[in-house]
């Protein structure tokens, strides 16, 4: 297996601070969940965050100006896979939603995703899709650990989504990250060589993006970021920040909402 001398050990200190800008961006995800509702635009949704993540939580939106990315959150809707820019999209009964936030406090990043149902309702399709991209991500956590290997987190994916008719986006992964946005490593979600041993202080994120149809995507050349599916079929992701820790990992992004779903700290190596 690959050791990989490239992939930082994070100091206790900055350990600490990423588990402070973890739980502030779940906290967002938390916070927006009442707006989410038939008739708000993506971009209403979008100023109420900022708002939050600059002026109650005095943090930083690691989104906004990066790389040129206009806003501060990615707000992926429908067929959407991700990089959707808040805008005049207004959201209706029955859509799936994407929200994606990531936050800097000092210095440190969390970065985080869930998906939103629009109404409370959507067909049996979409929520099948939903519930397989956050069972798939869930158990991509919980086979991370000390001395295992990172390509596990794409074998355990495929092993769910080859059950399903469903598809897993190949042109986007999770990273290693930091005091940096995105560190290595890459994380892949589908079955890769790419074998990593993986100690404890490693962070990084796992955020699989699966579609009902094709996995083949389209980036926007109107806006430059904005991945659809070429078939314009819906598709889902879920994220969370992740430390890797003596004997098992910590979600450094977890929610009080997954209490029951998912343990913020798992004891498995
Ligand atoms: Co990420
Ligand atoms: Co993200």
């Amino acid at each position: 297996m690959k050791k990989s001398p490239d992939i930082s050990i994070k100091t206790p200190d900055l350990i600490e601070r990423m588990r402070i800008a973890g739980k502030l961006a779940g906290d967002v995800l938390t916070m927006i969940e009442p707006y989410v509702k038939p008739g708000v635009t993506t971009l209403e949704l979008d100023n109420i965050m900022l708002d939050y993540i600059e002026n109650t939580q005095h943090a930083i939106s690691a989104c906004l100006g990066y790389e040129g990315y206009p806003k501060c959150t990615c707000i992926s809707v429908n067929e959407e896979i991700c990089h959707g820019i808040p805008g005049a999209r207004k959201l209706r009964n029955g859509d799936i939603v994407n929200i994606d936030v990531t936050v800097i406090k000092d210095k440190a990043h969390g970065d985080t995703s869930k998906m939103f149902i629009v109404g409370g309702h959507t067909t049996p399709r979409n929520l099948d899709l939903v519930k397989v991209t956050q069972e798939a991500l869930y158990a991509a956590i919980r086979a991370v650990g000390p001395g295992k290997d990172l390509a596990i987190v794409g074998k355990t994916i495929q092993g769910i989504i080859n059950k399903t008719p469903f598809s897993i986006v190949r042109d986007f992964c999770g990273h290693g990250i930091g005091e940096g946005f995105h560190e290595d490593p890459q994380v892949l979600h589908y079955e890769n060589d790419f074998h990593v041993l993986l100690s404890p202080g490693m962070t990084f994120t796992i955020e699989p993006m699966i579609n009902a149809g094709t996995w083949k995507c389209r980036v926007s050349t109107k806006n430059g970021w904005t991945a659809t599916t070429q078939d314009k079929q819906p598709s889902a992701q879920f994220e969370h920040t992740l430390l890797i820790t003596d004997d098992g990992v910590e979600v450094l992004t977890w929610r009080e909402e997954e209490a029951g779903k998912l343990d913020r700290i798992i004891h498995n190596s």
